[in-house]
């Protein structure tokens, strides 16, 4: 049985939140659990704060993509950190690494990360990252597939979900061991092991690459490296670019 709608119940809720050191917001239906977390930090009033959802109506990816997901069946939740322990950008690749980490304590192998911060498992993505900051403080959203058997045609051919990988993990218990592995990627002192980490786990590195910058501006080469402010090194034609953002394809 997943048991993540046990936090609709306040005794549940005050336990867990004890248990991973933050207050906790859950709501069974919510637009999107990263405007949520975003509104609070802008409020300046919450700390520590994770916004958590069943299910969102408005999900968002990165740039202007929508995050879709069932009722049910993904985890959907915003973290907001003050102070922000990195720039937005690393901090969400970094997040990619703590999802991995948070992954594998649940016997799930074969994961990659494909830069800047998206989970892959066998052939498709299984987790994304988003990442905002204000300065002081920064707002990680993470959306894990996680028991859906069927995916929107929209995302069939790129996504896929922990149960179709023949995973059945509790998202409550995923929730805990995200925090977990989250607070550890937030600590500076483990930021070379993770970026190391996440360079062994690259599906990225080493790849020929075409990555779209903006709608008018793509460069076209190989990926040969990962800066340690999460920038990606593509060797072109014309020398070695530094991206900051942008979406990677990968060509061979
Ligand atoms: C991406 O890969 O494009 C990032 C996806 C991030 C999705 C999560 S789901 C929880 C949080 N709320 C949102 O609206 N988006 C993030």
């Amino acid at each position: 049985m997943d048991r993540l709608a046990l936090l609709a119940d306040p005794a549940v809720r005050s336990a867990f939140s004890f248990q991973i050191g933050r207050a906790i917001e859950y709501h069974a239906t919510l637009g999107s659990t990263q405007d949520r977390a975003r509104e609070l930090a802008r409020s300046g009033l919450a700390g520590a704060t994770l916004v958590v959802a069943d299910q969102q109506t408005a999900g968002h990816g990165r740039g202007d993509k929508s995050w879709l997901s069932d009722p049910g069946a993904s985890l959907l939740a915003s973290w907001i950190f003050r102070p922000a322990p990195a720039e937005p950008a690393l901090f969400a690749l970094l997040a990619g690494v703590a999802v991995a980490r948070a992954l594998r304590t649940f016997g799930v192998a074969d994961l990659g990360l494909k830069w800047p911060n998206d989970v892959w498992l066998t052939g498709g993505k299984v987790a994304g990252c988003l990442a905002h900051g204000d300065g002081s403080s920064c707002v990680i959203g993470i959306g894990v597939n996680v028991s859906q058997r069927e995916l929107p045609r929209e995302i069939a051919d790129v996504a896929t979900t922990l149960a179709r990988a023949g995973h059945d993990v509790d998202r409550l218990a995923l929730l805990a061991r995200i925090t977990k592995e989250l607070d550890v990627v937030a600590d500076p002192a483990a930021r070379d092991d993770a970026l190391g980490e996440w360079r062994r786990r690259s599906i990225t590195l080493g790849r020929e690459v075409e990555v779209t910058i903006t709608n008018t501006d793509r460069i076209r080469g190989t990926a040969s490296g990962l800066a340690d402010d999460g920038a990606l090194l593509v060797e072109t034609p014309y020398g070695q670019q530094r991206v900051i953002a942008g979406e990677v394809r990968v060509l061979g």
